[in-house]
């Protein structure tokens, strides 16, 4: 977000800001082999939304990671501070195993990993509210038309917060209530210090709560959001499906306020990172995935898949895919072709249906209209790739070379058997195998030679009628 300064922002009465997000638990319900928080939303682990997000607002983070450790560090940032909860006994036990990195003179917020949504506005709303309350603590709290699985707000009769009563441990009364704990909190760290020692597990489930040591603090502040569907925690395939619609939708929002024209947002996909530039068409069913960069005034889809690629300004591709590709700009590409890694095109190359292209540097004003593979080849400025051409780059054991220069005419149904090179302005007849090189501006011609036998149907049926 523009103009928010890091933490400084937040210092009250000289006290700044850390925090800890909570990613050791393995999250059963998903039913996983892998760790919850590495599982994505839109393209990017969960555990990177929530680290993305509060890094723009602070700098000193804490992650606290426990079950199949590795694969979550191997996605975290390096600024941020690592700590290995053994035994995943509850909330408050995966605090207290952070307790080196609570500062008694700082602010303390808590957020959890499996909350993807979260934005960096709704943050700074919790952090103004807790510093504007004076309290030991704040919790947010949200209303959920189904409370199912939550922590219940309680409240005395002037609304102050009174407990947090977990689902496990609730009265039926209890159960009724609609206010739920979203499990973000902020603590004043010497607080929180003093009253996590005090919390137990004597409760059904054996874990140490967090939501327990509100009953030793005197002065809680409650901040009820009313963005509930950013508090939504990750527990199963079902929610990481709603996460994923919720998030799908505000990043396709975000381009359509920054100039892109998307036909369709039902059937349009796309992730995180992907940046698109103005004047650009996304047709329906387009899925546009990873690193991929797309220039002003593109026309991309209908059905069309790009992963990780750049792609320059006033491309169009219909139909097609293009994984690891360079794409410059004035290219049209497709219906029905694929450009795989290493692809590169040069501006003003047309590649037409049924073309499929790997590593392979296509330059300027180039055409390969149909039916054509080109792999490990390199292509010069201004040459014509008739239907059916093939580089036969494979022998085997190994992938070798075809280099076309400039200005060379290759003929329909031309095998190019690699490695060859066909020299600058040189014409390949149809129909030919080239397995020597072109020399510059001649004619190679490599087919059987056509024989004409005058007649020949007729004397057959003669015969046949004898
Ligand atoms: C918690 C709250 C509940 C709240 C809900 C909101 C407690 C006791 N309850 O319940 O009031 O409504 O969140 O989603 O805090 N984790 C660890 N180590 C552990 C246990 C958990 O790191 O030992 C992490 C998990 O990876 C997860 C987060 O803490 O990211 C929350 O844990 P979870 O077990 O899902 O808590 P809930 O039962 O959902
Ligand atoms: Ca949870």
């Amino acid at each position: 977000m523009e103009g928010v300064h890091k933490s400084s922002t937040f210092v009250v009465r000289g006290e700044s800001m850390r925090c800890i997000v909570l990613a050791a638990g393995m999250g059963v319900r998903m039913n996983s082999k892998y760790a919850k928080v590495t599982h994505t939303v839109c393209g990017k682990p969960m555990i990177r939304w929530i680290l993305d997000t509060v890094l723009n607002l602070l700098d000193k983070v804490c992650v606290v990671v426990g079950h199949d450790a590795d694969s979550v560090k191997k996605l975290l940032p390096e600024n941020v501070e690592v700590v290995h909860q053994s035994q995943q006994l509850g909330t408050g036990h995966a605090v207290m195993s952070a307790r080196n990195f609570i500062d008694p003179a700082d602010n303390l917020l808590i957020l959890y990993g499996d909350m993807p949504l979260i934005t960096e506005g709704t943050i700074q709303k919790i952090i103004n509210s807790h510093n504007l309350s004076n309290c030991d603590a704040t919790v947010v709290s949200v209303e959920m038309n189904d409370p199912t699985g939550y922590g219940r707000i309680v409240r005395d009769k002037s609304g102050k917060f009174v407990k947090i009563v977990e689902e496990s441990e609730a009265s039926n009364r209890e159960k009724a209530i609609v206010e739920v704990n979203t499990g973000v909190y902020i603590f004043n760290g010497r607080k929180l210090l003093e009253v996590l020692p005090m919390i137990n597990c004597k409760n059904k489930k054996g874990e140490y709560y967090l939501t327990d040591v509100f009953a030793f603090l005197e002065r809680v502040n409650i901040y009820k959001s009313e963005r509930s569907c950013e508090f939504i925690g990750i527990n199963n395939r079902i929610q990481l499906a709603q996460a994923e619609k919720f998030r799908r939708q505000w990043i396709l929002e975000e381009l359509m306020i920054k100039g892109v024209t998307i036909v369709d947002p039902e059937t349009t996909y796309i992730d995180a990172d992907v940046k698109i530039g103005r004047d650009s068409i996304i047709y329906p069913m387009s899925f546009i995935h990873g690193d991929t960069k797309i220039g002003e005034d593109c026309i991309i889809g209908p059905m069309t898949r790009i992963i990780d690629s750049y792609i320059g300004d006033r491309v169009t591709i219909v139909r097609s895919e293009c994984k690891g590709a360079r794409i410059m700009s004035d290219v049209s590409v497709g219906p029905f072709s694929r450009l795989r890694e290493g692809t590169v095109l040069c501006n003003g190359v047309k590649i037409g249906n049924f073309v499929e292209i790997k590593n392979s540097e296509i330059d300027q004003n180039t055409k390969a209209q149909h039916l054509t593979y080109l792999g490990d080849a390199v292509v010069g400025k201004s040459v014509n790739i008739g239907a059916g051409t093939i580089t036969c780059n494979f022998d085997g054991k190994r992938k070798n070379q075809t280099v076309i220069e400039d200005e060379v005419f290759i003929g329909s149904n031309t095998a190019l058997v690699a490695p060859v090179k066909v020299e600058k302005g040189a014409f390949v007849a149809a129909g030919s195998t080239i397995n020597r090189n072109v020399p510059a501006w001649s004619l190679a011609i490599a087919r059987a030679r056509q024989e004409i036998k005058l007649n020949w149907v007729i004397d057959k049926r003669k015969k046949e009628e004898d």
